[in-house]
């Protein structure tokens, strides 16, 4: 605990030394969560990047969400701790398969989630967040939309706004296409009164018995809708509970998988310690930086998106 506390006192000191603000995603590990300014999901940290006056960001999340920070900060230093810190559901779709994917649907908007390369935004009409992809999809003059690269979300925006034709792209996140209902209705055996928050990356049959679904931010405030609610069945990533924790001590949280970091682990989102963020002040490792042309693709559908009202 001694050495944690003085790494943490070491990056402080060098983080304002070096003029950086810490971000990281709520499914970091503790010790990283606790030494980051701000702590949040993967939109709100881009748009926040833009926001703070220091010159660098050490972005604390996956490589996805460091290059949306330098998208909409281009003239910031965005530092990602652990280059290999990657996501399954963003590789599930690249360039060239969406070019194909396009060229057999046309005319149909491109909406993307932006657990996607910059690359992919920048071949896209648009993009979305679990927060916005219906207010996203319904603010489209286009009648047919082509979603990317999550079926989950994409199958969830589309019975949320019937009115559209929706084709969903066949990618999906491990960590939560692993859960089914049958493993929430295990946990939920023992503790009937419990209410279920899910993350729209989880199959339909989750979404079916959760009682909210919503980004991660968004799921950590959901619990003060619920004031007499004792228990949440959690239906993310695990180490959102540690936020949850933090924020609401007096409640309980259980992974909806039913063990702590068994199934519902992301391994690229454990990839960053301490050690890493301080050789990433210290060296100014690993700057991320995205091809002008492509940037300015992928920030014209970050643009867009943060432009539709909610
Ligand atoms: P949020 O944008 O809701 O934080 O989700 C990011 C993510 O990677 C979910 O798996
Ligand atoms: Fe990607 Fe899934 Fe990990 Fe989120 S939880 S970063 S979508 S692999």
């Amino acid at each position: 605990a001694a050495e944690v506390a003085g790494l943490e006192a070491e990056i402080r000191a060098l983080a304002k030394e070096k003029d950086a603000v810490i971000l990281a995603h709520n499914y970091q590990v503790p010790e990283v969560q606790n030494v980051a300014d701000h702590v949040g999901d993967s939109l709100q940290l881009a748009i926040l990047g833009q926001k703070v006056p220091q010159s660098t960001i050490v972005f604390c999340g996956v490589h996805f969400m460091a290059e949306s920070a330098k998208v909409l900060a281009p003239d910031k230093r965005v530092l990602l701790p652990n280059l290999s810190a990657g996501c399954s559901l963003a590789d599930s779709i690249t360039a060239e398969s969406l070019e194909d994917w396009k060229a057999r649907y046309p005319g149909h908007a491109v909406v993307t989630y932006v657990n996607s390369t910059a690359e992919v935004k920048a071949l896209s009409d648009i993009c979305c967040t679990s927060a916005n992809a219906a207010s996203v999809v319904r603010s489209l003059p286009q009648q047919k939309i082509l979603f990317t690269p999550d079926r989950n979300l994409g199958r969830w925006v589309a019975a949320k706004v019937p009115e559209k034709e929706v084709v969903v792209y066949d990618g999906c996140c491990p960590v939560h296409d692993v859960l089914r209902s049958a493993n929430v209705e295990k946990v939920r055996a023992s503790r009937p009164e419990a209410v279920v928050i899910a993350h729209p990356e989880c199959r339909a049959d989750v979404i079916d018995v959760a009682d909210v679904v919503c980004s991660t931010t968004a799921m950590i405030s959901a619990v003060e809708k619920f004031p007499s609610a004792r228990t949440f069945i959690v239906a993310t990533e695990h180490g959102i509970v540690h936020q949850m924790k933090k924020r609401w001590p007096d409640r309980e949280f259980i992974v909806a998988d039913g063990c702590i970091g068994c199934r519902m682990h992301c391994p690229y989102m454990k990839m960053i310690d301490l050690l890493m963020i301080r050789d990433a002040l210290v060296r100014g490792k690993h700057e991320v930086r995205v091809e002008p042309d492509v940037a300015a693709g992928a920030r014209r559908a970050l643009e867009r998106m943060i432009a539709v009202p909610r």
